[in-house]
């Protein structure tokens, strides 16, 4: 049989060694006797395979038929293909080859002969994902269960988000699992949840259905070799085992079982049960194993066992005064005194252990942490007791032969401390963020709050592609502000209002409804965190929570311009990450990584020689090569300002300035980004840190004295970079690319990335927009010649005008004049206007 070859996978990085034998099995298994798919049906040749659909089959002649015909209508618009791997004694293969046309997609069955049926359903579930041609692998099951409508619904979502594995949940938002049979099951079902969620507190943390049978996941992002799953948990197996897989949840209601019965037995319950103990132990050996790599780290972990000693021995005085306490003065058995002693040196050595030695790697609830490491001091004391006896029969004394037992155990104690309890647990982190999708229950439609007017007080007309009115000033969008706009062509609008639970929550979530464009974002503190809703209709409608509308930097940066970036390439424009000015007549564009010296050599460049202005950040372009202003207030830095001497900022704003750009600077945002891996509200403490210190944001023309330019003809494209001196031609392929990461990377803070996969345009989805809007691009570049202008001292401001001279003769030293037209100048007519002679 042939094997797909085993795809590089993420997230598999701090895990531990696989257990031998199973590799050993494994190998046995595969040289077994199992059959290639076999083509049940093979439908006229389409396009490639995206996702392929696995569904283990034990006994389901009966469901197969409705199964194939629902399955088939809502898979058609995925690419998709249906792999039945079947361990039936039933006529399950036959019927499945009559109906197998009904379903259109190509439908392929591998069937296992009795004694092959290594694994059961999980080992069915990987069997068929090794012979998966798509990118995707959906895995439901046979009995309708699974309404097949919502699982390729899920499967849509899926191949739709930057994600690895999605979730059908029956836990979170709408979902329900009502289909289970009898409230005997639905409570096994939940209960076996909890216990298992607790046993993985970090792994699972994010999941609120790590049982499910419904799921998909990214074939690449999973190491099949990885898994080998006894019994019916694959998707538990899966998770454990690829720790920073990216994982989002769809709601779904679970539907009772079609036809048939289920497999689920007390047999499978023990297997369950075999399983969990597996995957624990596996994780346990791997955690102990894990010894930090780099040497600071080492020299970390003595410190803390030195401390963690010196608790113990305190511990061990309270342990001895207790055993003295119950063995002396009470006259209890001496072993059961131990046993006693032990529980109070246990709460002792806790409250210091928690209070002092890992302050910082507390995950969790406290009732958890102390549930293990009770759990570890009383294993630890079934082993001291028979050494405990032992020794008094040898003739030690009591106290004596305790304390003994104690010391003996303390290497063992600290290690499961310090690397399962209290793990700082840094490698394979997953998302903080929840992501759910609802496929249901729609939302019920947020009534317009009475408290507050609708009313959007301010408008703007960017550029004339689109417009938008907000409830609260956007200070970046000052300069497009239109009070010409009417209410009812407003493309965006930005209100303020209550969105979200009135309560706290434990984490962030990022919440969809499929069928109505509706998402949701809410943070930590209840309504007073920095929550928002969007509706992608038209107009689109964003909803900001009162924290948000205090802080409009963030409203504009995070949530705004993401919007207004798709609706423009929707209209055939594309915002790119990019500065943007005309030299004599000639369009010059600059892109550099953040914080190159982007900005202080647009400002020299104005300075020196002088030019139009016409964008610092995002530049508007269209396809013909034009680039028309967007002209933000600039993000400045003492170090830009000084490059250019800016003369018209007051003493008080140069102090503001120091500090501002200190935070405001790399540094911040990056340390923004490592707090964003973790399970804070970052986006509230994004605008309330604005709030406070707001960026440093200056309109050019108080920076260097300049105008603003419509719009120009880009012919010269550099991107500026730190290094060796060079000048160096860039091919039009590796100019696209580079422009397209470093315009993602200006998107790169949250919560876009969990909000971007959701945007909708018209009928256009967000991998359409994004093809589209590499199209603009791509044609945009084709006018421009592009250049790498490296530097090691700042010298951009120098380099490129003597180029400009070189190639196009003398660039004028002061500032020309220019007669701009009448403002605004929008009429849909996009010809440079600027001030070719
Ligand atoms: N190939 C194969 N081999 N398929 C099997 C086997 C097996 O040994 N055992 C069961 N199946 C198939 C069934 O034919 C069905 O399509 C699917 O796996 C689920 O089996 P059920 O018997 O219907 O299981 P269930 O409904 O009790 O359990 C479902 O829900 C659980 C959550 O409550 C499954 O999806 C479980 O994986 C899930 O954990
Ligand atoms: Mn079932």
């Amino acid at each position: 049989m042939t094997y797909v070859a085993p795809a590089p996978s993420i997230g598999t990085e701090d895990e531990e060694p696989g257990d031998p034998r199973g590799a050993v099995r494994r190998r046995h298994d595969e040289a077994g006797p199992h059959p290639t798919p076999s083509d049940v049906h093979v439908p006229a040749p389409g396009g490639p395979i995206r996702l392929s659909v696995v569904v283990p089959t034990r006994n389901e002649a009966e469901n197969i038929p409705l199964l194939l015909s629902r399955l088939g209508p809502a898979l058609r618009p995925l690419d998709a293909e249906i792999i039945v791997v079947d361990d039936s004694d039933d006529e399950t293969p036959a019927v499945l080859a009559r109906h197998a046309a009904d379903a259109r997609v190509a439908v392929r069955l591998l069937h296992r002969p009795p004694g092959a049926r290594h694994g059961g359903l999980g080992g069915a579930v990987v069997l068929g994902a090794r012979h998966a041609r798509g990118e995707w692998v959906l895995v439901m099951d046979a009995d309708l269960q699974h309404p097949p409508e919502s699982a390729a619904m899920l499967a849509g979502i899926a191949m739709r988000h930057d994600v690895d594995v999605v979730v059908g949940t029956r836990y979170a938002g709408e979902g329900s699992n009502e289909g289970l049979d009898g409230a005997a099951r639905e409570a096994t079902s939940s209960w076996a949840t909890r216990v298992t969620k607790s046993l993985f507190p970090r792994r699972l943390s994010t999941i609120s259905d790590p049982m499910s049978g419904l799921f998909a996941f990214r074939r690449d992002a999973v190491d099949l070799d990885r898994v080998n799953p006894i019994g019916f948990k694959v998707l538990l197996e899966l998770l454990v085992r690829h720790p920073a897989a990216r994982v989002a949840e769809v709601a779904y209601e679970m539907a009772p079982r079609h036809a048939g019965r289920s497999k689920a037995s007390l047999r499978e319950g023990l297997t369950f049960l075999r399983h969990l103990s597996r995957l624990r132990s596996q994780r346990l050996v791997g955690q102990m194993r894990e010894r930090p790599a780099a040497a600071r780290d080492r020299l970390r972990e003595l410190v803390r066992m030195i401390a963690f000693g010196l608790v113990g021995l305190s511990g061990m005085v309270v342990n001895t005064a207790a055993l003295w306490f119950f063995y002396e003065a009470v006259s209890l058995h001496h072993l059961l005194g131990a046993a006693l002693a032990t529980q109070l040196s246990t709460s002792w050595n806790f409250a210091l252990v928690e209070a002092l030695i890992y302050r910082r790697n507390r995950h969790g609830s406290l009732a958890g942490r102390a549930a293990r490491f009770f759990l570890l001091n009383n294993l630890l004391l079934l082993l001291r007791l028979p050494v405990l006896q032992a020794l008094v029969w040898a003739g030690v004394g009591i106290l004596t032969a305790n304390a003994l037992t104690l010391v003996a155990l303390f290497l063992v104690r600290f290690l499961v401390n310090d690397r399962v309890i209290y793990t700082s647990g840094s490698t394979g982190r997953r998302d903080p963020v929840r992501m759910l999708v609802n496929l249901d229950t729609p939302e019920a439609a947020a009534a317009p709050s009475r408290k507050r007017y609708q009313y959007l007080k301010y408008r703007y007309d960017v550029a004339g592609v689109v417009t938008i009115g907000s409830q609260i000033m956007l200070p970046e969008l000052e300069f497009f502000r239109a009070g010409w706009v009417a209410d009812s062509d407003v493309d965006i609008a930005v209100r303020v209002s209550d969105v979200g639970g009135r309560g706290p929550r434990r984490r962030a979530a990022m919440t969809e409804y499929a069928h109505q464009s509706v998402l949701r974002y809410e943070e930590h503190l209840g309504r007073l965190g920095a929550n928002f809703r969007i509706q992608l209709g038209s107009p689109i409608d964003i909803q900001v929570g009162p924290l948000l509308a205090r802080s409009p930097h963030v409203v504009y940066t995070n949530i705004v311009e993401a919007l207004l970036r798709f609706v423009l390439v929707s209209r055939g424009h594309m915002l790119l990450h990019s500065a943007c000015i005309s030299l004599n007549g000639v369009g010059v564009m600059l892109s550099a990584l953040t914080d190159t010296g982007k900005t202080a050599t647009v400002l020299r460049l104005l300075r020196d020689h002088g030019g139009l202005f016409l964008s610092d950040d995002m530049t508007l372009i269209s396809p013909d090569g034009v680039a028309m202003c967007f002209p933000k207030p600039l993000t400045i830095s003492a170090h830009t300002l000084r490059a250019v001497q800016a003369q018209d900022l007051t003493p008080a704003e140069w102090r503001r300035l120091q500090f501002q750009s200190r935070l405001h600077s790399k540094g911040g945002r990056s340390l923004a980004l490592t707090l964003s891996k973790f399970n804070v509200p970052i986006m509230g403490i994004n605008a309330i840190t604005q709030r406070l210190v707001p960026p440093p944001k200056y309109s050019v023309d108080r920076l260097v004295p300049c105008r603003i330019g419509t719009s120009t003809r880009v012919e010269e494209l550099f991107i500026i970079e730190r290094g060796t001196p060079r000048i160096g031609e860039l091919g039009q392929a590796e100019t696209l690319e580079r422009m397209i990461q470093n315009t993602d990377d200006a998107y790169g803070f949250p919560p876009f990335r969990y909000l971007a996969p959701a945007i909708t345009i018209g009928d256009q989805g967000y991998a359409q927009l994004r093809e589209r809007e590499r199209e603009i691009l791509t044609d945009f570049l084709s006018h421009v010649r592009s250049r790498v202008v490296a530097s090691d001292r700042f010298g951009w401001a120098d380099e490129i005008p003597r180029l400009l001279r070189e190639e196009r003769g003398d660039l004028p030293v002061i500032q020309p004049q220019v007669v701009l037209p009448a403002w605004p100048q929008w009429n849909g007519a996009l010809a440079p206007t600027g001030v070719r002679a």
